[in-house]
């Protein structure tokens, strides 16, 4: 990989998706065998700088610093110098002349990344930036995808859910196009974005429809912290009219995949009965996470290791 940063999937070509991928396929089966002592970040140091909370993400790219024996730091924004009023440009350059190699950063406010990436030598990997991106989490999900059913291509993936906040739901539209699967969407008038269509997204109308032939069915969480006004009009009906649950996944394909990034809320984005049943990959998905963060630190980093 040549690029200095990873801020979105939206600037990746495929054969820098496919990289990672391959990569992460590695890094997945000696996460497999319990292997956790690699070599490849030795004497780097890696900065998580989340100014949004975070289990998954957080926590997976530090264990995926570690595990290849990098230095790790995290700083909490609550406790950090931000709350006196430091901006990210200058908490990234105190950062930069700490010799940080790598910054990875999750920020309400899309395009926060690309900013710290202009300002500072260390690649920076963006965690998820507002509504925009959230590559890592498309990258994982594309990883459990190929390694249940041994390919991207020709996959037809439906999500259903808030699409309009959802940076993931933007990530893997971006993602999964370029690797040639095709991707409905569903979602409350309210939350589908309007020209997602543009970006190659089937804008449906129903959920049978989205769900129609699915090989995997993606639910969305609903992210009431980005709602600044109802726009639906109560978590029961949500649940009813935009929820998957068993009856719509008969519209799939038979043993079709179920997928969702986390956190869920259990009942109304999924019902219990899919999260925990056989064809359920959540958990799947969460030891993707490390595996893919490993690849991307180490493409990033690679060149520089002697
Ligand atoms: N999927 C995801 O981004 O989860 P976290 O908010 O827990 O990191």
């Amino acid at each position: 990989m040549k690029r200095k940063d990873i801020l979105g999937l939206y600037e990746l070509e495929a054969e820098e998706i496919d990289e990672i991928l391959s990569v992460g396929m590695s890094m997945k089966k000696l996460l497999l065998q319990n292997i956790k002592r690699l070599p490849h970040l030795q004497g780097r140091s890696v900065t998580t700088l989340f100014y949004e909370n975070s289990t998954r993400t957080r926590s997976s790219f530090e264990l995926a610093a570690k595990y290849m024996g990098a230095h790790v730091l995290s700083i909490s924004v609550a406790t950090s110098s931000v709350q006196k009023g430091e901006t990210l440009v200058d908490t990234g350059k105190t950062l930069d002349a700490m010799r940080n190699d790598v910054m990875i950063i999750r920020h309400p406010v899309g395009g926060a990344p690309r900013l710290l990436a202009k300002t500072v030598k260390a690649h920076v990997i963006n965690a998820g930036d507002g509504m925009n991106e959230h590559p890592s989490q498309a990258l994982l999900d594309m990883l459990t995808m190929q390694e249940n059913l041994g390919h991207i291509a020709g996959l037809k993936v439906a999500i259903i859910g808030d699409i309009l906040h959802s940076r993931v739901a933007k990530s893997n539209l971006y993602g999964l196009t370029k690797l040639g699967a095709s991707v409905s969407m569903y979602a409350p008038r309210t939350l589908m974005p309007t020209d997602i269509d543009k970006m190659g997204a089937k804008v449906c109308s129903s959920r049978e429809e989205a769900v129609e032939g699915a090989d995997i069915v993606m639910g969305l969480r609903i992210q009431l912290e980005r709602q600044h006004a109802g726009c639906f009009p109560s978590l029961g009906e949500y649940a009813k009219y935009y929820g998957v649950n068993e009856e719509i996944m008969k519209y799939a394909k038979p043993g079709a995949l179920v997928m969702h990034p986390g956190p869920v809320n259990r009942g109304v984005e999924l019902t219990s009965g899919l999260i925990d049943g056989e064809t359920g990959r959540i958990e799947e998905q969460v030891l993707s996470g490390i595996a893919v963060r490993m690849a991307m630190l180490f493409l990033l980093t690679k060149e520089e290791v002697a």
